[in-house]
């Protein structure tokens, strides 16, 4: 993959401030979504580290189901969600985050065999607490977390510090 190509999904990042309250700034990755080239690019760049090192892809809600689903074909694994609660039919799992108001929470199934290798996806690394979950969340069921992929860090929120020594990729940090 070129460097070009991935310049290229960079440059189809747009920020939107005071999204989806004031003082926040939305980073919108569905224009790169939406484009095929950059799409592969950046999918493939995620994949790179942990060639090898997984059996299953788990796909954070919502745009993680999005980079999840594609990466999952193109590495030839399966797919399984990490969804926000109370969507599942069968839960098997649940974990909860601090937001900044209240708290969240991250439900999986057991539709893999205790020991299967995961590798998480998700669009954003921001204050690490969605990601922190999902770790946790496969842990608790025995299934082996080896990495973390992200398509973006925002390095400013420190989130990367609550995730502990899983390694971490990241194709953009901001
Ligand atoms: C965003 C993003 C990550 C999470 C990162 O999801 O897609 O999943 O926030 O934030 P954190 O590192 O501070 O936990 P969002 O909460 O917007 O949910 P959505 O994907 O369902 O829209």
């Amino acid at each position: 993959m070129s460097s070009a190509a991935i310049q290229r999904a960079e440059s189809l990042i747009v920020s939107i401030p005071d999204h989806p309250q004031p003082g926040v700034t939305f980073r919108d990755v569905m224009p790169l979504i939406a484009d095929a080239g950059a799409l592969r690019a950046v999918v493939e760049e995620m994949l790179r580290p942990f060639a090898g090192q997984y059996d299953v892809i788990a796909g954070v809600e919502a745009r993680g189901f999005v980079l999840g689903g594609v990466a999952a074909g193109l590495a030839g694994k399966g797919m399984l969600p990490i969804r926000k609660e109370g969507k599942l039919p069968r839960p098997a799992g649940r974990e909860e985050y601090a937001l900044e108001y209240g708290t969240a929470a991250v439900e999986i199934q057991a539709d893999v065999p205790a020991g299967t290798r995961i590798l998480l996806i998700d669009d954003v690394l921001a204050t690490g607490g969605t990601l922190a979950a999902s770790v946790a969340l496969t842990r608790s069921l025995g299934l082996e977390p080896v990495g973390i992929t992200t398509l973006m860090e925002l390095d400013a929120l420190g989130g990367r510090s609550k995730l502990g020594d899983i390694p971490v990729h990241t194709v953009f940090h901001e």
